[in-house]
């Protein structure tokens, strides 16, 4: 038996508790994370993985100080964090580079806020230049440079404070794929050399390859009902890691599970939230519609199809170069209506998954009209619009009822995807110069005349 040797685990640089986020709804405060005990440790790689919206960023921005937990704390060093964090600097996803800056201006700018000399200021940031590969780019501006040069500014702006924790929100998803593998490996390699100048990093990603690849601690974010961590790995793989190794690919595979898969050890539900619906129980509330197009999910209905309705979902995203937050909606979509069915690892159509990609255009529009009116956002639109007047409302009627329940990013994204799918299911049309949803002609021409017809389409 394979002895296990018990490393010190290093001290805690920063720390979470029972933190809880909510952002401001028109009904209150709508929870975007619940519940979150979380430790950064000096020497580690702690990589935040989730779907897109699970709250991912919002984490990250607590642990920075750039936002306050609605409740529960956030500390540094032990300290309760009051203001923006001293010990962290962060890297963005879109670099956010000022423009009339030089490269050297550009690192030098958080420096300033510190009360660096010039000439300190200037050997700090050459140094940092120099350590992330920038050396002889010290007077260009972000605009002559690619991608990938410029988040190695971004890298070197924030590397120049020598902050204990180093914060990344998705800093290579920006970039094309060479050059992301290309910054994530000389990463990883200046972090393994020691000539690193901070303690510890946190990486935002909703990539789990990257996350494995970086990481000693992945940290699963889930988002039923919001963000709770819903699993932690830890990875001990060693460094530089091999995608091609048995032990990487398990990993891989378990951590889909858990991000795809509804386990039946799924956490609890939170006190004051709901648990997950029972069928027959989901309103426009607590069942939101997954960012997906019609045209995406029929796609993916299609290659499940192509694979006799079934495959693994390691598989899917290998063969079509698909990323992870792009296919998780989709199958959130096809499992909504009814379309396929997620078991462990694998995605399987359904038999009306099968109905709906093998036949014609208008008959596979039935069918999706079909279980998009059972969808319920979709359905408390066409019932309300069947239950007004002339058939049409404005959208801002539909804005306010869902304020209720999301956050005004969310109501949005809401209303696009119900206005996709409604079109595609000839339900009801929307016309953005008026802000106006209309019934379909065809629909309105067969409800029920006058008053009493039967409201279904509650919250
Ligand atoms: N400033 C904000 N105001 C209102 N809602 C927000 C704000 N920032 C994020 N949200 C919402 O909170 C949820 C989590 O967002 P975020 O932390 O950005 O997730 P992630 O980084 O995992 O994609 C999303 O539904 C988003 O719409
Ligand atoms: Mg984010």
């Amino acid at each position: 038996m394979a002895t296990i040797i018990p490393t010190p685990a290093g001290q805690e640089l920063l720390s979470v508790r029972a933190l809880t986020k909510s952002y401001a709804g028109a009904d209150g405060d709508l929870p975007v994370l619940a519940g979150i005990d979380l430790d950064i440790r000096e020497g580690e790689i702690v990589a935040l993985l989730g779907k897109s919206g699970s709250g991912k960023s919002t984490l990250l921005r607590c642990l920075a100080g750039l936002i306050p937990p609605s409740s529960g704390t956030a500390t540094y060093r032990g300290r309760p964090l009051t203001g923006a964090n001293p010990g962290t600097a962060m890297v963005f996803q879109t670099f956010a580079l000022l423009p009339w800056l030089t490269v050297q201006q550009n690192v030098e700018v958080g420096l300033e806020a510190r009360g660096m000399s010039a000439t300190a200021r200037r050997e700090a940031a050459l140094k940092a230049i120099d350590l992330i590969g920038l050396d002889g780019f010290e007077s260009a501006y972000p605009k002559e440079l690619s991608g990938g040069m410029r988040q190695r500014v971004g890298f070197a702006r924030a590397l120049v404070v020598e902050p204990d924790v180093l914060l990344m929100d998705e800093p290579f998803s920006a970039l094309d794929v060479l050059t992301a593998e290309n910054l994530r490996g000389e990463l990883l390699e200046l972090w393994a050399s020691g000539e690193f100048p901070t303690h510890a990093i946190v990486v935002v990603t909703h990539n789990i390859e990257e996350a494995v690849l970086m990481a000693d601690r992945v940290i699963v974010l889930g988002s039923r009902p919001c963000g709770t961590i819903r699993a932690s790995y830890d990875i001990s793989l060693d460094r530089p890691r091999d995608r091609g190794a048995a032990e990487f690919g398990k990993l891989i595979d378990a951590i889909y599970r858990t991000m795809t898969g509804r386990p039946a050890d799924s956490p609890q539900p939170l006190p004051g939230l709901p648990a997950e619906p029972a069928r027959g129980r989901r309103t426009p509330a607590n069942t939101p519609l997954p960012a997906a197009s019609v045209d995406g999910l029929s796609g993916l209905a299609e290659i499940l199809q192509r694979h006799d309705g079934r495959l693994d979902l390691a598989e899917l995203t290998d063969e079509l170069g698909l990323e992870v937050d792009d296919l998780l909606p989709l199958i959130d979509a096809l499992e909504l209506l009814g379309f396929a069915q997620v078991e462990g690892a694998q995605v399987g159509l359904t038999g009306q998954g099968r109905a709906f990609s093998e036949a014609d255009v208008q008959t596979s529009k039935q069918i999706f009209a079909d279980a998009a009116v059972e969808v319920p956002l979709i359905r408390f639109i066409t019932t309300s619009l069947e239950n007004s007047a002339d058939g049409g409302l404005r959208g801002g009627f539909f804005r306010d009822v869902l304020a209720h329940h999301y956050t005004s990013e969310q109501v949005t994204q809401q209303l696009e995807v119900a206005t996709g799918w409604g079109r595609y299911a000839e339900l009801y049309s929307y016309d953005a110069n008026h802000e106006e949803y209309l019934l379909d002609p065809a629909r309105a021409a067969k409800r029920l005349p006058g008053p009493g017809t039967s409201w279904t389409g509650g919250f």
